[in-house]
């Protein structure tokens, strides 16, 4: 991982992977701070129910409810897109539902990233059918240039290009998602190394 100034925390990269800094600890943390006073701000008074999609959303969820003062509580749902590299197939299957009903509650949906929306369409729709008082729909990342399906999110941590990222819980075939800063994987044309030295 490329260092500067700061001190990086080794990803552990595999052969022919690497990962540069996209954006530091620090700036996703006053970024998701930011987010924290927009939402309290939004929702005076009212207790809020977070709602984080395992397992990319665990440390945004985490620090976000942290920095929301007043009554917050939060449930976990997982979902499964059929595909493990760098594309997913747009197919949504649910793997593991809430805990407690939102019916009346003012819900705040927490997701990694919005990519082609197709995650995020699906969760939004079942979420709404359970009658919630209120939903929001809160994401760390966004790739707008990918965008299939329509879906708005009401607060956004930043909008990046359309690259793949690891790291603060994003995840490369499970790995990288222990990283505390989001950066950009690199994976080497290693086919096409092999074939052109052949
Ligand atoms: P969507 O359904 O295409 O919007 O994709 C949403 C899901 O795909 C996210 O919750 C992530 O799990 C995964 N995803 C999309 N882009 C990336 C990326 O750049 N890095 C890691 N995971 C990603
Ligand atoms: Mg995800």
């Amino acid at each position: 991982m490329a260092t500067g100034k700061q001190k990086f925390v080794r990803a552990g990269e595999h052969k022919g992977e690497s990962v540069r800094v996209l954006i530091s600890r620090d700036k996703l943390q006053r970024r998701i701070s930011e987010i924290a006073t927009q939402i309290r701000q939004d929702f005076k008074d009212q207790p809020l129910h977070l709602v984080g999609v395992l397992k990319g959303a665990v440390f945004f969820l985490s620090d976000l409810a942290r920095r929301i003062p007043g009554e917050v509580s939060f449930d976990f749902i997982a979902v499964s897109s059929y595909g493990k590299g760098t594309h997913s197939s747009g197919q949504v299957r649910l793997t593991k539902d809430l805990d407690a009903s939102i019916e009346g509650r003012t819900v705040v949906l927490v997701e990694d990233i919005l990519d082609t929306g197709m995650t995020l369409q699906y969760l939004i729709r079942i979420l709404q059918q359970r009658k919630p008082k209120h939903m929001r729909v809160a994401v760390l990342l966004d790739k707008p240039e990918r965008r299939i399906a329509a879906v708005h999110a009401d607060y956004v941590g930043f909008a990046i290009p359309n690259e793949f990222v690891i790291g603060y819980g994003l995840d490369y075939a499970e790995r990288y998602r222990n990283l505390p800063d989001v950066g950009v994987l690199a994976l080497a044309p290693a086919k096409k190394k092999r074939a052109a030295s052949k």
